[in-house]
């Protein structure tokens, strides 16, 4: 397993945001993660990014523990998020944020600071070729010079996904990235992913359209008021009571859904 995750507890005040989660998730995999507001989703995310600490349970990453590690230590390893909000870098290029993305990888840390200038212009014309790649394969490359605040935010959704991409990852963790996003733009994106899982790039996919979710992923992992209610197929999700009961509160049929 590349990502297995036990006992994790998370609370905050008495809500148990995540409460006693397992999830193992192979290398390769595309899972999709789904569940009402305020499921959990996000903070699992960011449990497995580090930027929250768990109140108890494990995380191993390609086999080791990492739920005490800081989240630049687990960017290293090749753990990559996307946040729900959009983070851009206000007055910089669409280029310049993605290269951003790179910082994990080129391990520009403080301490270094003397080494830090004679480093960094041996690595520039890497790290930006590295982002141009990603800005093409994010359909982003006329906007390359464009201040990012100025795109649109489909645009800015995928330069998020193009800044992830530029660190290099082996676990993508994407929380809503088709949120807002119109059909040429959601139908990009699918086709986005698919080339990535194409590629064995494992990923982790929030999402709140069924639909969506259904098109790309491997397994669906069902939570629900910080547990897992289900696991399984995309078929097999779409057809399970308790899922269908956590979503709508009724027994509707599994095409209702959609609507979520
Ligand atoms: N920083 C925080 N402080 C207090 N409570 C929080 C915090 N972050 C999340 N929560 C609570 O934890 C629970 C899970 O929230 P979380 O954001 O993980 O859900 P989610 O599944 O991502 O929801 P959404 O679909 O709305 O994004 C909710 O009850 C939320 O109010
Ligand atoms: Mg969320």
């Amino acid at each position: 397993m590349l990502l297995e995750i036990e006992d994790l507890v998370r609370r905050f005040g008495g809500v148990r945001a995540v409460d006693d989660v397992h999830l193992a998730v192979p290398a390769g995999e595309l899972r999709g993660l789904i569940g009402p507001n305020g499921a959990g989703k996000s903070t699992l995310f960011y449990l497995v990014s580090g930027h929250l600490a768990p109140d108890r349970g494990t995380i191993r990453f390609d086999g080791q523990p990492i739920e005490a590690l800081p989240p630049a230590a687990r960017a290293r390893l090749g753990i990559s998020l996307t946040f729900q909000t959009v983070h851009l870098f206000q007055g910089m290029t669409v280029l310049e944020n993605v290269m951003v993305g790179a910082h994990s990888w080129t391990r520009h840390e403080f301490v270094e600071a003397a080494l830090r200038l004679r480093r960094h212009r041996r690595e520039e014309p890497l790290i930006k070729e590295r982002a141009l790649a990603a800005i093409e394969r994010t359909g982003l490359a006329e906007w390359a010079g464009t201040p990012a605040e100025a795109l649109p935010l489909g645009r800015q959704r995928a330069l998020q996904i193009a800044r992830a991409l530029c660190s290099t990852p082996k676990l993508l963790l994407l929380d809503e990235p088709a949120a807002g996003l119109r059909g040429d733009e959601r139908r990009q994106l699918t086709h986005l992913l698919a080339g990535l899982r194409s590629e064995g790039l494992t990923m982790l996919l929030v999402e709140h359209d069924i639909g969506f979710v259904s098109d790309v992923a491997d397994i669906i992992t069902v939570l629900d008021r910080g547990r897992v209610i289900a696991e399984g197929t995309p078929a097999q999700i779409r057809a399970d009571e308790a899922v269908i009961s956590a979503y709508l509160g009724s027994s509707m049929d599994g095409d209702a859904l959609d609507v979520v």
